[in-house]
């Protein structure tokens, strides 16, 4: 069985993210998405927000399982018998730091773990959650980027960060 990962912080996710995920859940028998609980990072939305929002997006797929993970994401693949990580490519920008971890990757798993890179879909080649959170944060239109569920989550957060 073909089991791979697509890791990320989701805070929150875009369907930059879902296009992604849905073109790599066709291509192997099992994905994971693991949603990453980096104690150290100040996200907007909590672990538990932000995997809700996950399950939320991709209720419909049949082999898509989503899991926490904190620590390394090739200590998670172990544990769990994935064999292979879906990463993302936008603008050139993200080749380096990609490039970087897939190397990394790679040799802190002697050579079991590999990565597979898709690119992004045009219309998602410069969308990132940081970019979505910049754009809440002033009330701008977001249908394009997120989906209903989750763009109503990211303005509810928004009005109580501001009401505080
Ligand atoms: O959405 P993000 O925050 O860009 O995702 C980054 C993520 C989760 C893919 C990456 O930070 C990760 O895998 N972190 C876990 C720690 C790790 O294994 N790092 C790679 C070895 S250097």
């Amino acid at each position: 069985m073909k089991i791979g990962v697509y890791s990320g912080s989701f805070d929150p996710i875009t369907k930059g993210h879902e296009d992604i995920i849905r073109r790599a859940a066709k291509m192997t028998d099992k994905l994971v998405v693991a949603v990453l609980n980096n104690v150290n990072k100040r996200y907007l939305f909590s672990l538990e927000e932000r995997t809700a929002m996950v399950l939320c997006s991709l209720k419909d797929l049949d082999n898509v399982e989503v899991k926490n993970f904190q620590g390394l994401l090739t200590d998670f693949m172990e544990e769990n018998k994935i064999e292979f990580i879906i990463r993302g490519l936008r603008a050139v920008s993200d080749y380096e730091y990609e490039l970087t971890m897939a190397f990394a990757n790679s040799d802190i798993s002697q050579g079991r773990v590999e990565t597979i890179f898709m690119p992004a879909a045009k219309q998602y080649m410069y969308l990132s959650s940081s970019v979505v959170r910049e754009i809440a944060n002033y009330g701008g239109k977001l249908s394009d980027y997120l989906n209903e569920e989750v763009e109503k989550k990211i303005r509810d957060k928004i009005k109580i960060q501001g009401s505080r």
